[in-house]
């Protein structure tokens, strides 16, 4: 007889609205970890050289499809690097053949991989209005990172100096505003309609104090920033609310050990491995469990006009359920995130 302590809960196979796959010996080390629990995941084109072209998009879609392990089933939604010199008609012909979701904006060296990015948004006036026309989602990385500006409040000064003003010119512009990070970006994007926002999982666990107090923590460091706990507790209740627009959007971005624990460390969490436990554990703290297929399978396609799969999975609340530390990739290691409480979820 199954012990009286044992719940579970079988959602909808989720979706990654939000993630880094890299390319070559780290692709392969990581795409299984993510084809293990998601059905599809829109694929950051931060690359070096960044997926700018529909021509690198296929090409890219190519390599993940041959990294991904016989057995498994994995669909990458793919998505294109905007540049000061990205063609309309070349982003139009990769969404009509169903090849890219979305177009992804990183302001000029807001990010890891970001030099490409755009500075003067005057010069891609002609692609947002051609995606407004054709409904293709702009996906924002939501940072001003002009050196006056503190890094705690970057998020805040995007809203205003440059998402507000992108949607007011760019009327029918279809917006998803990436990891948001503060209680500005939940309450900026509950008063618009028809935009969404990814939150990643590592962002509904850590605050500032987890990266700095006792000593610093590298693999809590990624951008934007992990803020306040006031914002956490915000963003915690925007994605375990149910609400349309908040969907998961992991993020996660492996980086080697060698590289994040560093005089210069990279910025990203690695959470791929271990989100569907982190999350339960969160949402069932939050009295809100019933919602966790919203957040991770059914808001995210109804954002992006997808079908929701149709397999489930099911997780299981048991004893203490234990990931590893670090995947070890033919790249290096990547250390897991550790969201510092046991988890009790795992998924079958
Ligand atoms: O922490 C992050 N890592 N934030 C980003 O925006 C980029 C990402 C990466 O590519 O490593
Ligand atoms: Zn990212």
């Amino acid at each position: 007889m199954a012990s009286a302590m044992t719940e579970s809960l079988t959602i909808r196979r989720p979706d990654d609205w939000h993630l880094h796959l890299r390319d070559g010996a780290m692709l392969e080390g990581v795409l299984p970890e993510t084809a293990r629990h998601f059905a599809r995941a829109i694929i950051m084109p931060n690359l070096v050289p960044p997926v700018v072209r529909g021509d690198d998009a296929m090409a890219y879609r190519d390599r993940i499809m041959a990294a991904l392990p016989d057995g498994m089933a994995f669909e990458p939604l793919m998505t294109l690097y905007l540049t000061e010199a990205t063609d309309p008609a070349d982003v139009a012909a990769a969404a009509a053949s169903g090849l890219v979701k979305a177009v992804k904006l990183y302001p000029a060296g807001a990010t890891t991989n970001s030099a490409s990015g755009v500075k003067d948004f005057d010069k891609v006036r002609g692609v947002l209005e051609k995606m407004a026309e054709i409904g293709l989602p702009l996906c924002t990385h939501g940072e001003v990172t002009t050196p006056e500006v503190d890094i705690f409040d970057r998020e805040a000064v995007f809203i205003d100096r440059v998402l507000d003003p992108i949607r007011k010119s760019t009327p029918g512009l279809r917006v998803v505003m990436e990891h948001i990070t503060t209680k500005n970006g939940v309450d900026y994007v509950k008063s618009q309609d028809d935009m969404g926002a990814t939150i990643t999982t590592h962002h509904l666990v850590i605050n500032r104090n987890h990266i700095l107090v006792g000593g610093i923590k590298p693999h809590y460091y990624c951008l934007p920033v992990a803020k306040r706990e006031e914002h956490r507790v915000a963003l915690v209740e925007a994605a375990t609310s149910g609400a349309g627009p908040f969907f998961l959007g992991t993020d996660s971005a492996p980086h080697i050990d060698a590289l994040k624990e560093h005089a210069c460390g990279c910025a990203g969490c690695f959470t791929a491995t271990n989100t569907l436990s982190v999350l339960a554990e969160v949402f069932e703290k939050a009295g809100a469990l019933d919602r966790l297929e919203a957040f991770t399978s059914l808001n995210g396609p109804a954002f992006y006009r997808l079908p929701v799969n149709d397999e489930t999975v099911t997780l299981t609340k048991g004893g203490a359920v234990d990931y590893p530390a670090k995947i070890e990739t033919g790249a290096g290691p990547v250390t897991v995130f550790d969201p510092g409480f046991p988890l009790h979820w795992s998924v079958a």
